[in-house]
């Protein structure tokens, strides 16, 4: 069996091929996808993955969430060491362990020790940096090899997607697909059919790629800047006319950064700030959102909000932890002006793309959606005024990526296996 790991910013899967068939590999109580998230239990020592990990911490248990790890490869942080367990861990070694774990399911399901994979990667790890690009796809190889893979070859994820839909296709098709995802909106303009489908090379299918680091996270920075930071103080008067400082806010608001937030000098720095408030309330409550750790279950429950506006009505964002009673309602136009930049700059991005594959505006196209945000109707609805010709496909939101690596990974290891 040839597997394909989908090492998502918010969700990961795992798919297992022998060649004719795809199939993925049930990783949490049969569920095809796991959150990328872990929890080291301090209480317990032990460490939680998934829905679990994400459960543990909402539950108050004391340890260390960690989530949107996807996030960290190739920026700065990169560098940087985080104390776990009692430990300085880089997060390599974080990524590792989560892989290791896929690993380790994906073994216990199959029944048979797996040396290869095909891990998929977003176009653009970082954005106009091809330096630190090609330094993200090496920590993610190290971490690959580190979890117990010997051989580790990669994808783009929107051809993995393509591989999936082509599987299906009757005819040739020019398909744009669209993966909007937590971390990274990825494009490819590639040639799909039936004839097509056997070639190992596909090189000359692939007519363009592009992509930008704009994902769901940043809708619920974005949204969590609109409706839960100004509850906590964000945009709030400061003495002599000015608004108080915000940077602290951007890094509340931003899953990958809460954690570092709670050190000894963060707290001793965002306790320094109440100088700056006119309301000491507001002061107040940023204090306890910090000296409790609520900061990653506010991202969820601005997260949860989104979901619940994305495709239209209204709902209201619960902030009883920080104060008893605190209600912020959330509704469609909110989620629209929160996100209407990045939104902008997803849509251009995948016209670009286009544009570089030589099609013409007037040609036949399919834009294939998958990735969660595709679920933001906003977002869809950008796509289709843009692309008002095109046909419009919406595929599996969170299993088709990893269902094509798998079909990459029987081709190119299968391949390899057929030469020795
Ligand atoms: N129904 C929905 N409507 C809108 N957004 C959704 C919906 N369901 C999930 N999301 C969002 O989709 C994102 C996760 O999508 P997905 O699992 O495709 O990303 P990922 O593969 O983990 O990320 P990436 O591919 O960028 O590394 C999250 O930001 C989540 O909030
Ligand atoms: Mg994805």
């Amino acid at each position: 069996m040839f597997i394909g790991i989908d090492f998502g910013t918010s969700n990961s899967a795992v798919s297992a091929s022998d060649g004719a068939a795809v199939s993925l590999v049930p990783l949490e109580h049969g569920e095809a996808t796991i959150p990328t998230a872990l929890f080291f239990n301090a209480e317990e020592h032990r460490t939680a993955f998934g829905r679990q990990a994400v459960r543990e911490y909402t539950e108050g248990t004391e340890g260390r969430l960690l989530r949107s790890i996807k996030s960290v490869l190739g920026g700065p942080l990169m560098e940087e060491k985080t104390m776990v367990a009692g430990r300085a861990t880089g997060f390599d070694e974080i990524i590792s362990f989560f892989l290791g774990h896929l690993r380790g399911l994906a073994q216990q399901h199959l029944d048979s020790e797996l040396t290869q994979v095909v891990l998929g990667r977003p176009v653009h790890f970082v954005d106009d940096d091809a330096k630190r690009d090609a330094a993200a796809q090496a920590a993610l190889k190290r971490a690959a090899l580190g979890a117990g893979f010997r051989d580790v070859a990669f994808q783009f994820e929107p051809i993995a997607a393509a591989l999936d839909y082509e599987l299906g296709l009757r005819e040739e098709e020019v398909v744009l697909v669209v993966d909007i995802g937590g971390g990274t909106s990825d494009f490819s303009v590639i040639r799909l059919g039936p004839a097509r489908s056997t070639r190992a090379d596909r090189q000359e299918d692939i007519l363009a790629s592009g992509g930008v680091h704009l994902g769901g996270t940043d809708f619920d920075r974005q949204l969590s800047l609109a409706a839960a930071m100004p509850a906590l103080g964000y945009g709030s008067a400061a003495t002599g006319g000015r608004i108080v400082p915000s940077s602290i806010y951007f890094d509340l608001a931003t899953w990958h950064k809460i954690n570092l937030l709670y050190s000894n000098k963060e707290m001793f720095a965002a306790e320094q700030l109440r100088f700056y408030y006119t309301e000491a309330a507001m002061h107040a409550r940023l204090m306890q959102v910090l000296k409790h750790r609520h900061g990653h279950q506010i991202a969820g429950r601005v997260e949860t909000a989104k979901i619940a506006v994305a495709d239209g009505g209204d709902t209201s964002l619960d902030l009883d932890i920080v104060e008893g009673g605190l209600l912020v309602p959330v509704g469609e136009a909110m989620l629209t002006t929160a996100t209407d930049e990045d939104i902008e700059r997803i849509v251009d991005t995948a016209h670009e793309t286009l544009k570089a594959a030589g099609i013409a505006p007037d040609a036949p196209l399919t834009l294939y959606f998958t990735g969660g945000s595709t679920g933001v109707r906003q977002l869809r609805q950008a796509f289709h005024a843009r692309f008002a010709r095109a046909k419009m496909v919406n595929g599996d939101m969170f299993s088709s990526v990893a269902r094509g690596l798998g079909v990459h990974a029987a081709r190119v290891f299968g391949e390899k296996k057929k030469k020795r």
